[in-house]
């Protein structure tokens, strides 16, 4: 990863963000940036907008104001169909599958779209290297796999579409530790083909494992910001997730906080 910002222009930019649901404003006043190769990891508690902002960023929820520019083209409201072919994939909180469907339909699917489509069969064998058990299992209906291997279809999926981007939104949530360990491994493998990502996850070991640096996001705003390369402690953990003043927490604070 270059991680050099003055001279290495971001894949994703992400200005003054506002998203919400009707009149209710969720996320307020988000800014991120991603650089090419990257991988940002967004934390914090339950309800504070991690989800909400990634929809919008991605086309899947409605942008109130604010800009989104990826890989040099303003995407700022384009639909989520529209962003995938930009090179942007998002890939949901709860996996939506086709549970009717076997583990290579949904994956040939996936890899439908025109960005991807000349490709499909290169990038299916690719996938299937990646994931072992999705090899072994190409045949098997998707609804009648475990929850770990429909996790690594949903991640199969989204690498289909040949991203520059990858969304991740809760991609262990509900997992036990062996199959976490099992989705770190093939995330850094993910990240070793140059890709970028974003990843909201509950499991902040996880995340300082797998990215570069971290948003802790608050009642919508980004409350602070750091490194990964220094792990933060148990009761600055809970800090950040019980939603107390996370001010010590912070070994490199870059944002003010906000609330
Ligand atoms: N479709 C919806 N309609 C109305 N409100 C919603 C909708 N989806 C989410 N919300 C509300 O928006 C707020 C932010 O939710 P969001 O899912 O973005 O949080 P989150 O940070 O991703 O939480 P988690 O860590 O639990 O995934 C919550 O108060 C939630 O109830
Ligand atoms: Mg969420």
């Amino acid at each position: 990863m270059n991680t050099d910002q003055q001279t290495v222009s971001p894949l994703l930019r992400v200005s003054d963000l506002e998203a919400g649901y009707g009149r209710l404003p969720v996320v307020r006043s988000l800014s991120i940036e991603v650089l090419p190769g990257e991988a940002l990891a967004l934390l914090g508690p339950n309800g504070h907008g991690k989800t909400t902002a990634l929809r919008a960023i991605s086309g899947l929820g409605r942008i109130s104001s604010g800009q989104v520019v990826f890989d040099g083209s303003d995407i700022t409201g384009m639909p989520a169909y529209t962003v995938v072919n930009h090179g942007m994939m998002h890939v949901p909180q709860g996996n939506q599958l086709f549970p009717r469907l076997t583990v290579r339909e949904n994956l040939a699917l996936a890899g439908a779209i025109p960005a991807a489509r000349g490709q499909r069969e290169e990038t299916l064998e690719m996938i299937q290297r990646l994931f072992p058990k999705l090899q072994q299992r190409r045949g098997q209906l998707v609804g009648t796999l475990s929850g770990g291997e429909r996790q690594m279809v949903a991640i199969g999926m989204g690498l289909m579409a040949k991203p520059k981007l990858l969304v991740l939104d809760e991609p262990t949530l509900g997992l036990a530790p062996k199959i976490r360990y099992e989705i770190l491994d093939t995330l850094h493998e993910v990240r070793r083909l140059g890709l970028s990502l974003i990843v909201a996850d509950g499991d902040i070991e996880f995340l300082f494992e797998l990215t570069d640096r971290w948003h802790l996001v608050e009642l919508g705003r980004i409350a602070s910001s750091g490194t990964t390369d220094i792990k933060p402690s148990h009761e600055e953990v809970m800090d950040m997730y019980v939603g107390s003043r996370a001010s010590s927490a912070t070994n490199n604070i870059e944002g003010d906080r906000h609330v």
